[in-house]
């Protein structure tokens, strides 16, 4: 793959952090059919109507993205990210890819939205089949946790719009996080622990630590990571 197209990460100069909790200023669709998907996938589109299944919720530099996307060709995924340069860094990033591997990652895009505030203006009840939440930002002072992209509350807005069966990964190096993160599904009535083997079996699951520039970051450091890996079921009773 020639690299004379694709995007250099420092004429991206973003903020470290974005505060999740204030207003930003940028377009928020009121609805999932507002949304203008025939711009992001353009080769997919326009007959029949796909639907985005896979969302990568605080994105980052999109690494994850562009590992999944050859893995399923066929399943249009969208990277969730707050930091206006860091998401132009991802959209230049796709079309780059595009340019440079005709035919290829036609299947994923990118929006600049808060994930906490605006999750149900993206997608429908039951339309994704997995969510990521890699390496999210650990807001480690207590009085910070509300800003964090998991949580109970913020579940609820999750289980709406995955399907019965789908997943969430989560990943992180940070142990107190990791916890809270499996704590919160844990305690969720609509999510239940993905078993050990079928864990072992998914391709995806490897992807969680090697794919993005965070988990890059932990591995060269040779740090530890925390997963938690759950279904979006019923009912844990059934
Ligand atoms: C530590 S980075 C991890 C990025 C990527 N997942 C990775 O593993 O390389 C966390 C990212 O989440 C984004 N973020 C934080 N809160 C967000 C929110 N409410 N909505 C969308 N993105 C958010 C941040 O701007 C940042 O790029």
């Amino acid at each position: 793959m020639s690299s004379a197209r694709l995007p250099r990460k420092r004429f991206y100069r973003a903020r470290a952090h974005s505060n999740p909790l204030s207003d930003s200023h940028f377009p928020v669709p009121i609805c999932p059919s507002e949304v203008d998907y025939s711009s992001h996938y353009p080769h997919f589109f326009p007959t029949p109507k796909p639907k985005v299944r896979f969302a990568d919720v605080g994105c980052g530099f999109g690494g994850m993205l562009v590992s999944l996307s050859p893995l399923f060709p066929d399943t249009l995924m969208i990277g969730m990210e707050l930091r206006d340069k860091v998401t132009e860094y991802v959209k230049d990033r796709i079309e780059g890819l595009r340019a440079t591997n005709p035919g290829q990652y036609n299947n994923i895009s990118v929006v600049r939205t808060n994930s906490m505030k605006y999750i149900p203006n993206y997608f429908e009840k039951g339309q994704l089949s997995k969510m990521f939440f890699l390496f999210p930002d650990p807001h480690f002072k207590e009085k910070n946790h509300r800003r964090r992209v998991v949580s109970v509350q913020l579940l609820d807005e999750y289980a709406y719009v995955m399907e019965v069966g789908g997943i969430i990964y989560t990943v992180t190096d940070v142990e107190e996080l990791g916890d809270w993160m499996k704590s919160c599904l844990e305690k969720h009535p609509l999510f239940e622990a993905v078993g050990e083997e079928e864990i072992k079996k998914d391709p995806v699951v490897k992807l969680l630590t090697s794919a993005t520039e965070e988990g890059q970051k932990v591995a060269r450091n040779e740090g530890q990571t925390f997963m938690a890996i759950y279904r979006r079921v019923t009912s844990k009773e059934d």
